[in-house]
């Protein structure tokens, strides 16, 4: 078992793509890491580095305490499982998993001891006689992940494991993962594009956009407090929902409203907009409007008069009123999940809200609805793909003015 560092890593590959841009990234030993991203993000391109698989142009990886950028493969001591796990199809399970010991010359008797344990791990000890294509999709799966185990390597490498998996399967046999780290605790880098597989899987996750970490941390943290309006929008489901608009003071009072920036003015006479004082930044006024809450003010200080971009996750709108600020919209959708249902809303100027709420019945499409927002939940985020979380600046020390 050992700890993975990887120092400024970076790929280009020939032609010139940088697919990984100088990232810093430490997994201790034991941790269970999950890279995600969209596609093309640099997911595999980062596995394959610490595998050996691919050339590093520029940085360094540490397996252990070991520099291992001119290493082979075959000497990294780590197992990598892909999505596309080739059995060999002549090979009886059993085989399959002792091949990789016997070309290492592994005794016999210490092959046969790690099958089989591995095999109960996995509880696939009645399949060592069949051949692979006498498997499920998802025991072809077990045995190329028991394959992996027998070599007891200084850490696994997975490279989006289930994307052949039906979806029920993908639950069960990403539950059986995890269990099986738990026991193991071998070092793991498992690599993903779906956000739900990191949240459950990973002690930590690491975020990545363009060859870029955009955060790395636990999956509660990246939930509750995303760095940027990207890690915002790519953890949670469904999605956040943005609402680009202007803070502004009224009588006194910070305030959001929703609008397009390119329709602000400067309120010159008080006839234009009595509450809000001349020279001020206002809206033409058909968007919603939210108070910016207490705790917020703070840290927003610096953006009255600026465009912003309010992030309202859809599990914290509500029908009921908690003793929150509504706004109002028209109710396009709903698509019952059982226990919740997801609302398809609309305001005046943003045709795509979704909102998660709690099953209800007699709710009618095409009608207005009030959707209660909790303000303790709502994040605001410079404008851009990669906005910074404006609603975190608070929590750092006050620097001295
Ligand atoms: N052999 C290669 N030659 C040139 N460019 C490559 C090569 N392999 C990958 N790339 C490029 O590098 C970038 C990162 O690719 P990578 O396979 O690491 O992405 P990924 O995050 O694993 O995506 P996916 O979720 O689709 O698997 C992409 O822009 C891709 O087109
Ligand atoms: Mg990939």
């Amino acid at each position: 078992m050992a700890q993975v560092l990887l120092e400024k890593i970076t790929k280009i590959y020939p032609g010139g793509v940088k697919a990984v841009d100088a990232i810093d990234l430490h997994i201790a030993d034991k941790e269970f890491i999950v890279l995600v991203g969209p596609s093309g993000c640099g997911k595999s391109t980062t596995l394959r580095m610490v595998a050996g698989l691919e050339e590093i142009t520029d940085g360094t990886i540490r397996i252990g305490d070991r520099v291992v950028n001119s290493v082979p493969p075959k000497d990294r001591n780590i197992a990598m499982v892909f999505q596309n796990y080739a059995l060999y199809p002549h090979m009886t399970v059993y085989k399959n998993m002792a091949f990789g010991l016997k070309l290492r010359k592994v005794p016999k008797n210490v092959i046969d001891q790690r099958v089989m344990e591995a095999a109960k791990i996995l509880a696939i000890e009645h399949l060592l006689d069949r051949k692979p294509k006498a498997l499920s999709g998802g025991q072809r799966q077990r045995v190329a992940v028991g394959r992996a185990i027998v070599r007891e390597p200084a850490a696994f490498l997975f490279d989006e494991p289930l994307s052949n998996l039906d979806a029920k399967l993908r639950v069960t046999t990403r539950a059986e993962l995890k269990r099986l780290h738990h026991r193991l605790k071998t070092t793991t880098i498992y690599v993903t594009h779906d956000q739900e597989e990191a949240m459950t899987l990973g002690d930590r996750i690491v975020i990545m956009k363009d060859g870029i970490i955009q955060q790395a941390d636990t999956p509660l943290v990246t939930y509750q407090k995303p760095v940027n309006r990207f890690v915002a929008g790519f953890i949670g489901m469904p999605p956040m929902n943005f609402f680009d608009g202007l803070l502004k003071m009224v009588n006194g009072a910070m305030v959001f409203e929703e609008g397009k920036l390119e329709d602000a003015k400067v309120v010159t006479k008080r006839a234009d907009e009595p509450q809000v004082a001349i020279g001020q930044v206002t809206l033409p006024g058909n968007g919603f409007t939210i108070p910016v809450p207490e705790q917020l003010r703070a840290c927003l200080g610096a953006k009255v008069g600026k465009h912003v971009v309010l992030g309202i996750r859809p599990e914290h709108l509500s029908l009921t009123d908690h003793g929150g600020e509504s706004i109002n919209v028209k109710l396009n959708v709903v698509e019952p999940l059982g226990n919740d249902m997801d609302l398809y809303l609309e305001t005046v100027l943003h045709p795509h809200v979704v909102a998660r709420v709690e099953a209800h019945a007699g709710l009618e499409v095409s009608s207005q609805v009030k959707m209660f927002v909790d303000l303790k939940k709502i994040h605001f985020f410079e404008p851009g793909e990669t906005g910074v979380n404006l609603s975190l600046v608070s929590e750092k020390p006050h620097a001295a003015a």
